[in-house]
């Protein structure tokens, strides 16, 4: 995978800028808050078909303008693609998204075309941060691979939001909450379990790929073993039967009502979800060093990479937004070793130094130049 151009009007604080990118390493260079994560983001939002930082589609055009629009040429290893995002400032009006000029109708037929790696410093504590970081982790690289995943994700997530609301709804009037709770349960399990699937079988490829990283790393002297830990009371390797963690999974929220609304929420399903993660057969988050998390971390974003590779004979993009220069001399040069000979955008405020070759483009108040190729 190649990205090859990216142009931008309009977007967040880059009135236009018309970039061309070698297939090495690019280093994006500029002062805080001059555009350099703005660009990213611009580039991630065609593999994820939405901002990396949560950003709503209105969010991202500048201040005071109509629209915002961004393009990107990439090759997939056939032949060169161009995909268009146009996103007008009107409220009720929606986004035009066209592949070579043919219209897209739905965000989950874009995503899986371009497909990109993105790691930022919060990456650098998946370790260390609660079950939800890990679940987008899983949620991100899965949904790239397979737009069906992130499909069955958007139901599951309102079949939640409905069985929630309903569970907040059951304190003040029980009935229509008595009539209706099987159906969103069993809609819950039902899409639950698929999610399970597909994420005890992400999470064991990750496990290989991070465990071959680290045999690397440290010679074979530290082990890391990642596990899928479902919310349906199985062992982890029964999340691969769809059948049973649907039947468990409607089980569980079918007999504890009284305790779900006490709670106000649902108790069990797939946004319960985590990974754990030991090295050495103790628990990472709590036995590890910071050093050896991070090493995890970065385990973690490779093996996504490689992943993507296996899948589709490709590598994907590598995005980093200000890692490198948040880790010490060692990690810094495993990860560069690393990641030679694929394509790699980076942003930094410090100049890179260290013999790094590499095109650099800097960026000052939202205009790009380029300064070495
Ligand atoms: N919709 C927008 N319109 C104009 N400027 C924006 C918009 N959204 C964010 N910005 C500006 O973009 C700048 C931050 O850019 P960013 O790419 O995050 O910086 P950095 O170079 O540090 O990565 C801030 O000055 C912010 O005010
Ligand atoms: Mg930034």
């Amino acid at each position: 995978m190649l990205c090859k151009s990216v142009s931008l009007r309009q977007y967040r604080n880059i009135e236009a800028a018309d970039i061309t990118f070698g297939p090495g390493i690019t280093v994006i260079h500029g002062e805080n808050a001059q555009g350099k994560t703005n660009l990213l983001e611009a580039v991630c939002t065609f593999a994820l078909g939405k901002s990396f930082r949560g950003a709503a589609d209105r969010d991202v055009i500048l201040f005071d303008r109509e629209y915002a629009e961004m393009k990107m040429t990439f090759a997939d290893g056939i032949r060169d693609r161009t995909l268009r995002i146009f996103i007008p400032g009107k409220a009720g009006m929606r986004r035009v998204m066209e592949d070579n000029g043919v219209k897209i109708a739905r965000v989950a037929d874009m995503i899986g075309q371009f497909r990109a790696v993105l790691f930022c410093p919060e990456h650098l504590s998946l370790i260390q941060e609660g079950p939800m970081a890990r679940r987008n982790f899983l949620d991100v690289a899965i949904s790239q691979l397979r737009p069906v995943y992130m499909a069955t994700l958007t139901d599951y997530n309102r079949v939640l939001k409905q069985r929630n609301a309903l569970i907040k709804q059951a304190e003040e009037d029980r009935r229509p909450f008595d009539e209706t709770i099987e159906f969103w349960s069993s809609q819950l399990a039902q899409k639950g379990a698929l999610l399970c699937a597909a994420r005890l079988d992400y999470t064991k490829r990750v496990c290989a790929s991070v465990a071959a990283c680290f045999a690397d790393m440290t010679g074979g002297r530290e082990t890391p073993e990642l596990t899928y830990m479902g919310s349906a009371h199985l062992e982890t390797e029964q999340y691969a039967d769809t059948a049973l963690v649907e039947k468990s999974l409607f089980e569980l929220l079918m007999s504890h009502h009284d305790r779900e609304i006490g709670a106000g929420t649902t108790l069990w399903g797939p946004h319960k979800d985590d990974i754990a993660v030991t090295l050495n057969g103790k628990e990472a988050r709590f036995f590890a060093s910071q050093g050896q998390q991070r090493s995890l971390s970065i385990a973690m974003k490779l093996a996504e990479g490689e992943i993507s590779m296996e899948d589709s004979g490709e590598y994907p993009v590598f995005l980093f937004d200000d890692v490198l220069s948040e880790l010490d001399k060692n990690r810094r040069q495993y990860l560069l070793e690393r990641i030679a000979g694929k394509q790699v955008i980076m942003t930094t405020c410090e100049p890179l130094g260290e013999g790094i070759s590499a095109d650099v483009i800097s960026v000052n108040n939202g205009l790009f130049t380029q300064v070495k190729s």
